[in-house]
């Protein structure tokens, strides 16, 4: 056997140091390594060889495989280089020529305005986390101050993964994670997608990206949260937005709070997107509850905080004015060319 492996390796070699053309060498690759190739063939038959044999020529099989693929490799390494030397010293050879376009790549709009996002709050100290997508029950929910029979799990239709564990359906669910984990005083954002088994439309999807914000701190204000959800606006639209502030209830803050964007869309004068309203909900926030400081191991007395809930999706719809969320989760590949810089 040991000397059939001889006689490969040599016929082997030999073709591949005489061949001239790179698609040939992949036909010899096929017909040594490829699945029903010569080599495959005799690694297939160490089943049937006695003890003593069997670790000799698998040795030598694997080393015969090695020497082929390195003996592949470096002739096409060999055949491309002498090529290109061809071609430079051919006199009609033009280097200054322009090289036909390369098509470039173009990162996402959800991406773009997630890292405008994450620098903006970096300047101004905040940390950077990112929590699981399938979460407990607990954390998404009860930790949240929304007990099993409270009504308000109705507001967010959920996708149950198995018994106690569901597709997070906001951001929020890394608040009482974020308090358990870091020491107060701090502060942080967590981007991400969320889902929800709901039906779509053109500002509803059923898998959607939120930016959660949290402070903790003593004395945080209103006063404070509203200061920073300006700050985010003001960077990311650089120019003036109509927003609207109103009462907004939400389980997990006290008092809560809806921020509401004049539609980018329509201008305000009514479409499918706003549902002829002027006005998109984008960015709910509050003061966080005294009973979700106490499941983050926060005593209420001591310490307070502020969150947000940023609707990403529908801030990247206001920004590039983009009439359809469904757009975005499409993997339509114009539809994410146009946001290509440069
Ligand atoms: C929440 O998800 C809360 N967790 C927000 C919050 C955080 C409140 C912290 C207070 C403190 P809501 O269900 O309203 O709230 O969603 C937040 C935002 O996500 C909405 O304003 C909207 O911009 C966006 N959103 C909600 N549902 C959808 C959907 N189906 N498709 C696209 N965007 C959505």
């Amino acid at each position: 056997m040991l000397d059939q492996l001889e006689q490969v390796e040599k016929t082997a070699l030999d073709l591949i140091r005489a061949s001239a053309d790179p698609a040939e060498l992949r036909e010899l690759e096929i017909r040594f390594l490829g699945k029903k190739g010569e080599v495959t063939r005799i690694l297939r038959s160490l089943g049937s060889m006695s003890a003593e044999q069997r670790p000799l020529v698998g040795q030598r099989v694997n080393q015969l495989r090695g020497a082929i693929s390195s003996a592949i490799r470096e002739r096409i390494d060999h055949l491309e280089a002498e090529r290109m030397r061809r071609l430079c010293s051919d006199p009609h050879f033009d280097a200054t020529l322009p090289v036909a376009p390369l098509h470039v790549g173009a990162l996402h709009p959800i991406t773009l305005v997630t890292d405008h996002i994450e620098s903006v709050f970096r300047a101004m100290g905040f940390l950077l986390l990112d929590y699981p997508e399938a979460e407990s029950e607990f954390y998404n929910f009860e930790a949240l101050n929304i007990p099993a029979a409270h009504p308000a799990r109705d507001m967010q239709d959920t996708f149950w993964l198995e018994e106690g564990v569901v597709l997070r359906t906001h951001t929020s669910s890394g608040q009482v994670r974020a308090m358990q984990e870091y020491p107060p005083p701090f502060r942080a954002i967590f981007p991400g997608k969320v889902f929800r088994y709901e039906r779509t439309d053109a500002s509803h999807e059923h898998t959607f990206h939120q930016v959660e914000g949290l402070m903790i701190d003593r004395g945080v204000s209103v006063a404070n949260l509203i200061h920073s959800m300006r700050t985010l606006l003001g960077a990311i639209f650089e120019r003036d937005v109509e927003i609207r502030l109103r009462p907004g209830y939400f389980p997990f803050v006290e008092p809560g709070f809806e921020l509401d964007i004049q539609c980018q869309v329509c201008g305000g004068s009514g479409c499918p997107v706003c549902k002829y309203s002027s006005w998109v909900e984008l960015l709910p926030c509050g003061l966080v509850h005294p009973n979700v400081l106490r499941f983050g191991g926060l005593d209420p007395e001591q310490w307070s905080g502020w969150a947000f809930g940023l609707g990403l999706s529908r801030l990247v719809m206001m920004k590039y004015r983009v009439d359809d969320i469904r757009q975005l989760l499409s993997g339509d590949l114009r539809f994410i060319r146009q946001f290509a810089q440069g």
